[in-house]
């Protein structure tokens, strides 16, 4: 058995959480590679909700194993929680953290939600996690924390002691209140929660891909999210993209045999940055609301627009997406006429069906529509029993990315949901 990537081609939010519940009940391990707790994933279950912003979504089932590879920053006490409440599930689920895994400390949220932030004198609109401080200080290197220092309460103690003085002069300016004391304990119960999960992940991984059981790796955010391939600065700062997944498991690309993107049937943001197609009409609010459209982690409002097909071929080209997952069809129900953006006009007038890389040219295009009758009928669990209309809009998604659309999502339940 093969491993098989499950990740986000827009600006997250696609419905990542509900495919990996979907696709896990085969698999026995499931991976997240990047990003942290500015993920929010969401699972339904017999009418029961669940957001998960650390802990894999493919632990419903019995007896899997998650795990928090060396690409992510984790908050212990977010994570802690969470694992309190896979506890409570008692399934037989567990989940190890990757000893390379990065910490969030509580001055990496402070540095975060204080001014800091900003690209120029534009906010980035950050979940308030402390992500980018987190990242930050890994690729400096002498300010970060990984999940192996957690191993002793001397070694722990001993790194956030160095740490603490070295960013002193920016705590100092920034207002931070607490004391190296104080973080200490109230991290210590934390720290024994977590050394115990402590692993080798790329070596606990290996028998697993020698036994031939099937991998599950969830992506989280989406790639126009990707630090080098997204929207930047409006990005995230991690890579949600196909590389991070190798990079943040340690998986090799060899044994990869699905990469399955998912995207809306329309399309979504949170946070500032530019977004060709998104509607400030009755038509977006339809889409906000019909949608449900809060971001799982902060609760903000998403802004809503038409599928864009030029950005969502950009996300398929830059992944290798083998197959899409089309979620939320459900949510264009009742629509007169729905649109899909087919090609943008540059501000010279020029036509291009390329994603402009320079964020200053993608926030000044026009988006060049496709109509589509919509359809009021109900969404029956069958393909060729969808409305016509429906097959004739997925058929084009289709033709126009070159990709398969292997599972169309119409709910989110696990049982809405149809696969070809
Ligand atoms: P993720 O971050 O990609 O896992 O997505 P989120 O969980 O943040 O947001 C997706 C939202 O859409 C969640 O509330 C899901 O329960 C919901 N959802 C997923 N698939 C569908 C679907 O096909 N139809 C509807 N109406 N809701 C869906
Ligand atoms: P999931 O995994 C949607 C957005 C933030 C902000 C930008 C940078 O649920 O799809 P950060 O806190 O990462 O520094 O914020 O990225 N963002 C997300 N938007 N879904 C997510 O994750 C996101 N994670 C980060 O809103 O615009
Ligand atoms: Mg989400």
């Amino acid at each position: 058995m093969p491993v098989n990537v499950i990740l986000g081609l827009q600006w997250g939010d696609e419905g990542k959480g509900k495919i990996v519940d979907y696709y896990s009940r085969d698999a026995e391990l499931i991976l997240r590679a990047t990003g942290g707790n500015n993920a929010g994933h969401t699972v339904v279950i017999d009418k029961t909700t669940y957001k998960l912003h650390l802990v894999p979504s493919g632990l419903f089932e019995n007896n899997k194993v998650g795990i928090l590879g060396n690409g992510t920053v984790l908050d212990l006490a977010v994570l802690c929680k969470e694992l309190n409440d896979l506890k409570q599930r008692n399934n037989g689920s567990v989940v190890f953290v990757s000893g390379k895994a990065h910490v969030i400390m509580p001055w990496h949220k402070h540095f975060d939600v204080s001014t800091e932030t900003k690209s120029g004198d534009k906010k980035i609109g950050t979940t308030g996690r402390g992500i980018g401080p987190a990242y930050e200080s890994k690729a400096n290197r002498s300010t970060a924390i990984r999940i192996y220092d957690l191993t002793t309460k001397e070694r722990f103690a001993k790194r956030v002691t160095e740490v603490f003085q070295l960013l002193k002069p920016r705590l100092q300016e920034t207002a931070f209140d607490k004391s190296v004391e104080s973080i200490l304990s109230e991290m210590e119960p934390l720290r024994l929660q977590i050394a115990p999960l402590v692993i080798d992940s790329v070596a606990f991984v290996q028998p697993f891909i020698e036994q031939n059981k099937l991998i599950l790796v969830e992506g989280a955010q989406g790639a126009l999210l990707d630090f080098d391939h997204g929207t930047f600065p409006f990005v995230t700062s991690s890579n949600p993209t196909i590389g991070g997944i190798f990079t943040g498991t340690g998986v090799s690309h060899k044994h990869v045999k699905q990469v399955i993107g998912v995207t809306k049937a329309y399309c979504t943001r949170v946070g500032a940055g530019p977004f060709p197609t998104k509607l400030v009409d009755a038509d977006g609010e339809y889409l906000q609301v019909n949608g449900n459209e809060f971001g799982t982690t902060t609760g903000r409002k998403r802004d809503c627009g038409w599928i864009d097909l030029v950005a969502l071929r950009y996300a398929c080209q830059l992944n290798g997406v083998t197959e899409i997952a089309l979620t939320k069809l459900d949510v264009l129900s009742g629509l007169k006429t729905i649109k899909a953006a087919v090609a943008y006009k540059l501000p010279n007038g020029e036509t291009t069906s390329v994603f402009p890389e320079d964020t200053t040219v993608l926030s000044s295009v026009e988006p060049i529509y496709r109509d589509f009758p919509g359809w009021s009928e109900k969404l029956e669990p069958n393909f060729e029993m969808l409305p016509n209309n429906a097959k004739e809009f997925i058929r084009t998604i289709e033709k126009y990315t070159s990709t398969p659309i292997t599972l169309i999502s119409t709910g989110p339940e696990r049982k809405q949901t149809i696969t070809r």
